[in-house]
């Protein structure tokens, strides 16, 4: 299977980051580092990343609107090929325009147990409250600062002697065990069958009058009454050892489905069997999978199956 690929963003020391540079040396570790980047010039980081032998990238911010900033950022990170972000110790705040165009694909290491603590000086924060525990979260990067869904926390006990500085000593332990590990559990879950099956599911569920119902041992969904209903969709998973994970949807026919496949081989093929009714492959098990266009697709095959009735209720809904 292909390593997912990351950019790290940095503005400092790049210790979070030197945690996932050497997470990523082993042989299973699910992702490869292809960008290091940076607002700052000067950041530590920058130097360690290119000893490593990988692609850096520097721009300072100074003088520039955010979103043209952000914009160069982007440019950078796309030039790489990457697919993930990993911010790490990256100290601007990021414009919407930025967050949208990586929304779900962007993580941050926060020195704090979120939803505590957001900003700075997390440390000082969680002394002056009298806190048992510090810590450390990796979050899903969205608009609001250090506010996404929080994938992994550590925790760090507080010793009476502690000061800011020796407690954010202790955290940054924590943090260069818990970032690599939720890197790999979160780059790895787009290509893990269950979270997929999942995802299918409650597209698929969502269209109407439909239900869940195995077939042949695989994961598929009807549309229809229980007694007379058709399956729209199934998900095969290295279906007879084909090595993929796929949704296979109904075409129109052996012509469009000759098409799909000659426009880009890469999403679209012949599944085995299946091929032969006019179902199609699309490839799950692959990073930047667009899920709108999976639940066109689910959408598209729940219509050439569905009961008449429906089709036309659904026509009717989509009209008002
Ligand atoms: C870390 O404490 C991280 O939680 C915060 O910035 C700091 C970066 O440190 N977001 P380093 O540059 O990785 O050493």
């Amino acid at each position: 299977m292909d390593k997912a690929k990351i950019a790290i963003l940095i503005s400092g020391t790049g210790t979070n980051m030197a945690a996932l540079i050497y997470a990523a040396k082993q042989s299973d570790c699910p992702y490869a580092i292809v960008l290091v980047a940076s607002n700052n010039p000067a950041a530590a980081g920058l130097k360690l990343a290119a000893a490593e032998g990988i692609t850096t990238y520097a721009h300072p911010h100074k003088g520039m609107h955010r979103e043209q900033h952000d914009r160069l950022m982007h440019d950078a990170i796309i030039e790489s090929g990457a697919d993930y972000i990993a911010l790490a110790g990256y100290m601007r705040i990021l414009s919407s325009e930025f967050i949208g165009k990586w929304a779900g694909k962007m993580l941050n290491i926060h020195p704090s147990l979120l939803p505590k603590y957001k900003g700075l000086d997390t440390f000082q924060k969680a002394l002056d409250a009298g806190d048992r525990h510090a810590g450390c979260s990796v979050h899903i990067v969205t608009p609001a600062l250090d506010d996404g869904p929080v994938l992994g926390q550590t925790e760090v006990a507080i010793m009476p002697d502690d000061t800011a500085e020796s407690l954010a000593r202790r955290v940054q332990f924590a943090e260069h065990q818990l970032y690599p590990k939720i890197l790999a559990e979160y780059v790895s879950r787009e290509r893990d069958p269950d979270w997929l099956i999942a995802k299918v599911g409650e597209l698929a569920l969502a269209l109407p009058e439909t239900r869940y119902r195995e077939s042949h041992g695989s994961p598929a969904w009807r549309v229809g009454p229980t007694s007379s209903g058709k399956f729209f969709a199934h998900v095969s998973v290295n279906h007879h050892g084909d090595d993929r994970i796929a949704l296979l949807v109904k075409t129109a026919g052996p012509d469009e489905m000759a098409a799909l496949i000659e426009q880009d081989g890469e999403t679209y093929h012949r599944p085995a069997y299946y091929g032969a009714s006019g179902w199609i492959g699309v490839r799950l098990d692959r990073p930047n999978v667009d899920w709108d266009h999976i639940g066109e697709w689910l959408e598209h095959s729940w219509r050439s199956v569905a009961p008449r009735r429906l089709v036309k209720l659904q026509k009717v809904a989509e009209e008002f």
